[in-house]
């Protein structure tokens, strides 16, 4: 991994946790469990590996559509890893959570929103978990706050910039997403970072999730390196 060009932030889609438990004849919290497990570590691959920022697609707006006992598995899982989480924001991680988490029940939002805030200051890494997250969402919301500042009169229509709408996303103090992973053979981005991606590279790899290792992250690396980006130029 030496002389390469690192990405600084990378993105995460954690699929195939369901068909990798299947597989084994266990139920699909089995995957989350074993998933969760990887996100963990990949925590550290990535910061050993020079990468600044890793954001993690743990829970869509899309998935309230599954089956009660599997969003109840990962709501457990969630207040299982709160705690790593909270081990993370001692060792100068800052935690940002991206999506709405007023969903969520009163313990996780309360431990949550501690963590984003006693993390605020770390400049290690940032980690990134998109929680209750969708990229349209994302941007309704922005919508939102730019014209509740419109009707007060605090900023006129002409002067609403790409800037301006950066700074209303969850990830206005992330460095610009450089590269998206996703495993288990899918190649979409599923409402992932929508924005955050338009000049993004994609990787996508047939590992599934809970299989993911320190090696295919540093191929995905390598593979990101190895493009041109233009960002539009020639
Ligand atoms: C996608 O796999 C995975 C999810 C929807 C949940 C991801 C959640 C975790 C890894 C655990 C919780 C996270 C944290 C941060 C503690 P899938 O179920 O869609 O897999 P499939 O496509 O094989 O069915």
């Amino acid at each position: 991994m030496e002389n390469i060009n690192v990405p600084q932030h990378i993105g995460f889609i954690m699929d195939g946790n369901g068909r990798w438990a299947k597989k084994r004849a266990m139920p699909r919290n089995f995957g989350h469990s074993r998933g969760a497990e990887v996100f963990k570590k990949t925590i550290n691959w990535c910061r050993e590996l020079g990468v600044k920022c890793a954001t993690f697609y743990a829970f869509s707006t899309e998935n309230w559509k599954r089956p009660d006992d599997e969003i109840k598995g990962i709501m457990k899982l969630l207040r299982q890893y709160i705690k790593d989480i909270r081990e993370f924001s001692d060792e100068d991680i800052r935690i940002i959570i991206l999506g709405d988490i007023s969903a969520f029940d009163e313990d996780i939002r309360a431990e949550l929103l501690d963590i984003t805030d006693t993390s605020k200051d770390n400049t290690g890494f940032i980690v990134g978990i998109a929680l209750n997250y969708g990229g349209r969402a994302e941007l309704a919301l922005a919508a939102k706050k730019i014209s509740e500042r419109c009707v007060l009169g605090e900023l006129s229509p002409d002067n609403i910039t790409e800037q301006l709408v950066e700074s209303c996303l969850y990830t206005s103090e992330m460095p610009p997403l450089d590269l998206v992973i996703r495993p288990s053979g899918e190649q979409r981005l599923s409402n992932f970072l929508i924005w955050q991606a338009a000049y993004a590279e994609f990787v996508f790899m047939d590992v599934l999730w809970p299989d993911f290792t320190k090696k295919d992250l540093e191929n995905a690396i390598e593979e990101y390196a190895g493009r041109n980006r233009r960002f539009g130029g020639v």
